[in-house]
């Protein structure tokens, strides 16, 4: 008996069996290859990480539409799940996944909304309201400042970082629910295990929730109903796309920590919202690019107390128990005792991961002092990816290159038959 042993129950999440309670957080790490689809490195670095043992692989967000106002991402390189041929790169890459002994869900996003750039396309960004986000001095993580410094200094003057956006008409609103619930159906005809819709740190959807951005007087403005309209659309769209009997989830921010944002008491409203609408569970984050030390936390386990928080409040809305997975726990002694403790279900590792991808494993193995620490630095992962160049790590060179590594390029080879008839037979 291990105290970590409780980070490596089993559990069913919804009708998808997890092997232990770590799934990897969505990150997107500027891999992608032209055409918006899987590059050969972000294959490696994804097979790296189900090989390192987490049981859920969360693929980065991904975006869901071709519609105008999600081409603002450019600048981040995202990946596209909108063609036919964006899914054969995702198929192959959920298959890696699943070699290696994972399971896998796949985020999808609207947009990003005022956080988007006119950057490389000339698209003004839209929002719910015409009003610029700024970063707030005081609300940046550690080297947030240098970062910032040294982004707006590559980018140049004619590359704002911050621009004010357009107002959003609802006839676009309608057309990115719609395409959303498209996207979920491509992603369950790939072969991933779910979806999770893309709704926290300040992007489209976290602006709609908030009073802070959402200054409209229109049905998706005003009462709290009404700034969650547009998420509950578009997880209604995403459940009709997959059908009932496949796995959907929702991030969101579980406190804006801005004083005229949202916080944790509203949140437990909105995901009461998400679920009524269709998910199955609640992906927690934290923050936005104004509150940036949340969304990318200095401290360890910061986001712990709010998802007890979350967690218990929906089962007293709801009067049953909703899975809650909660980020940023690193320390893998405060991520069994907050486990045990019940204030989670599932923790999700982003930047531990990147510092060192076989965190799981070593956990498992009790070889706790083998583990290579983020130093949650933020200069290789985010600050790179913020100009939109691949992310690298200084604590780990092995990070943004594991295309070239051997071990991260050979997976077993499924038996034929499986191979030859995985997926659309599960459709
Ligand atoms: C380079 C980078 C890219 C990220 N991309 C995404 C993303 O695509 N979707 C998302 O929901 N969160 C994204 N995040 C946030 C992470 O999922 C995670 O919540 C955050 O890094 C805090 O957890 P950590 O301390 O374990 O890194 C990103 C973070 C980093 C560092």
């Amino acid at each position: 008996m291990s105290k970590y042993d409780v980070l490596f129950e089993p559990m069913m999440l919804k009708n998808v069996e997890l092997k232990n309670r770590i799934a990897m957080a969505p990150m997107n790490c500027c891999f992608t290859a032209p055409g918006h689809i899987v590059s050969e490195q972000q294959m490696a670095y994804y097979a790296a990480r189900a090989m390192g043992g987490a049981g859920l692989i969360i693929i980065e967000a991904v975006g869901g539409s071709d519609h105008e106002t999600i081409k603002t991402y450019e600048v981040h390189n995202n990946l596209m799940l909108v063609y036919p041929y964006q899914m054969s790169g995702l198929a192959e890459l959920a298959e890696t996944i699943h070699t290696h002994g994972a399971k896998t869900i796949i985020q999808i996003s609207p947009g990003p909304g005022r956080q988007g750039s006119s950057s490389g396309t000339g698209i003004q960004p839209v929002a719910p309201s015409p009003i610029a986000y700024q970063f707030q001095p005081d609300k940046l993580p550690k080297n947030g400042v240098e970062i910032l410094t040294k982004v707006a200094e590559l980018m140049g003057p004619d590359h704002p970082i911050t621009e004010t956006p357009r107002e959003i008409r609802v006839d676009e609103l309608e057309a990115l629910a719609h395409d959303v619930g498209e996207s979920a159906r491509l992603a369950r005809i790939a072969g991933f295990d779910g979806v999770e819709l893309h709704a926290p740190h300040g992007y489209l959807i976290h602006e709609f929730l908030s009073p802070r951005s959402n200054k409209r007087t229109d049905e998706y403005g005003g009462s709290m109903e009404n700034r969650a309209r547009f998420m509950c659309d578009c997880v209604r769209s995403m459940r009709a796309g997959v059908g009932d009997d496949y796995l959907l989830t929702v991030r969101i921010s579980a406190d804006e920590h801005m004083d005229d944002g949202f916080h944790v008491e509203d949140t437990i409203e909105f995901c009461k919202m998400a679920i009524q609408a269709g998910a199955d569970g609640i992906h927690l984050s934290d923050g936005s690019y104004e509150a940036a030390k949340y969304f990318l936390p200095d401290t360890d386990g910061q986001v712990v107390e709010e998802s007890a928080q979350i967690k218990k409040g929906l089962e007293e809305a709801l009067g049953r128990d909703i899975p809650v997975i909660c980020p940023s726990v690193h320390n893998p002694d405060l991520a069994a005792e907050s486990m045990a403790a019940g204030k989670m279900d599932i923790i999700s590792q982003g930047r531990a991961l990147i510092a060192d991808p076989e965190w799981p494993n070593k956990v498992r193995e009790g070889r706790v002092k083998d583990i290579v620490k983020c130093t949650r630095c933020l200069k290789g992962c985010i600050g790179r990816f913020l100009i939109g160049l691949p992310s690298r790590c200084l604590v780990n060179p092995e990070m943004g290159q594991e295309k070239y590594i051997e071990k991260y390029n050979t997976r077993p080879v499924l038996p034929l038959k499986e191979r030859a008839w995985q997926m659309i037979s599960e459709v």
